[in-house]
């Protein structure tokens, strides 16, 4: 079967159908979903329930993977393949974690709008999201798409941002959130990282504002100046126009591509359990 496609918002996000995402993928599948991805920038899968070495398989296929900020921390997971990145609130027993865990906040800041990594100089490209259990309610995950952000973008802000460079830090969202305790060395290991705020993505060729909850500073502008104007600026990337909601199913598999969009989980009761399980990969010239 050849991959099909089915819009979900306006703007960009489509329902994939047609393939089995846990068996080896064919060149020309790979092929379809890349350019799938570089015009709907989200591609959500149903009914695709995976084990996790199904899961590390399936996105090796789309590039070199990448484990984040565990880098740095060293954090023990529950899962045996590194490359997994645990978004739960579950405990490394896989029982439902106390909600003032320490190992939560990583997953409340997912709740800021991001751009997973973009606080690493890396080329980071996709990630893929495996649902195993989800609430009843809330825990939805919403996306921003930030190529519409640019082509909106009202004349002064446009000025603002030309030419213009935000610096990227991983721990500004996680110290507003109250977690601060990071030794020097991993705060050196993951030390800032600058990008334009206008990029042009590859796979499209598109202009997009490239913002989000990591972004402490811009190029030549006081402090209070540039949070204001990242405040702004994220605030317009955002508004309802550009943002799809995803109500979650188990077995749910959804891919974005982190240079074209921003996204954030929503709030859920922290004593449902919640069970996602993330990969990130780089550009495939990165390997
Ligand atoms: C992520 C993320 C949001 C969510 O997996 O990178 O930000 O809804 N997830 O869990
Ligand atoms: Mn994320």
């Amino acid at each position: 079967m050849a991959l099909e496609l089915k819009p979900l918002h306006p703007v960009f996000a489509a329902e994939a159908s047609g393939v089995d995402l846990r068996r080896p993928l064919d060149a020309a599948t790979i092929a379809a979903i890349d350019a799938a991805m570089d015009r709907h920038a989200v591609l959500v899968f149903r009914d695709q329930p995976m084990s996790e070495t199904e899961q590390v398989a399936c996105a090796r296929q789309f590039g070199p993977l990448d484990a984040g900020l565990r880098k740095a921390t060293g954090a023990a997971t529950r899962f045996a393949h590194e490359e997994l990145i645990d978004i739960s609130n579950l405990a490394l027993d896989g029982s439902i974690a106390a909600r003032d865990a320490a190992r939560l906040v990583g997953t409340l800041a997912n709740q800021l709008w991001h751009s997973d990594s973009s606080f690493q100089n890396l080329p980071i490209k996709y990630s893929m999201l495996s649902a195993v259990a989800v609430p009843e309610t809330g825990g939805d995950t919403e996306w921003a798409d930030l190529r519409a952000a640019f082509d909106a973008l009202p004349d002064d802000l446009r000025a603002a941002v030309a030419g213009r460079s935000a610096r990227h830090s991983t721990f500004h969202s996680r110290i507003l959130l109250g977690d601060d305790k990071y030794t020097r060395e991993q705060l050196e290991r993951f030390a800032p990282v600058e990008w334009p705020l206008v990029r042009t993505h590859p796979g499209s060729g598109r202009q997009l504002l490239f913002v989000g909850a990591h972004c402490d500073r811009i190029d030549g502008m006081s402090v209070p100046e540039a949070r204001l104007l990242i405040a702004e600026l994220i605030e317009h990337a955002t508004q309802r126009d550009f943002v799809y909601r995803h109500r979650w199913r188990a077995g749910d598999y959804v891919m974005w591509d982190n240079r074209s969009t921003l996204h954030r989980g929503r709030r859920y009761d922290l004593a449902a359990r919640r069970d996602l399980r993330r990969t990130t990969t780089l550009e495939r010239h990165a390997a």
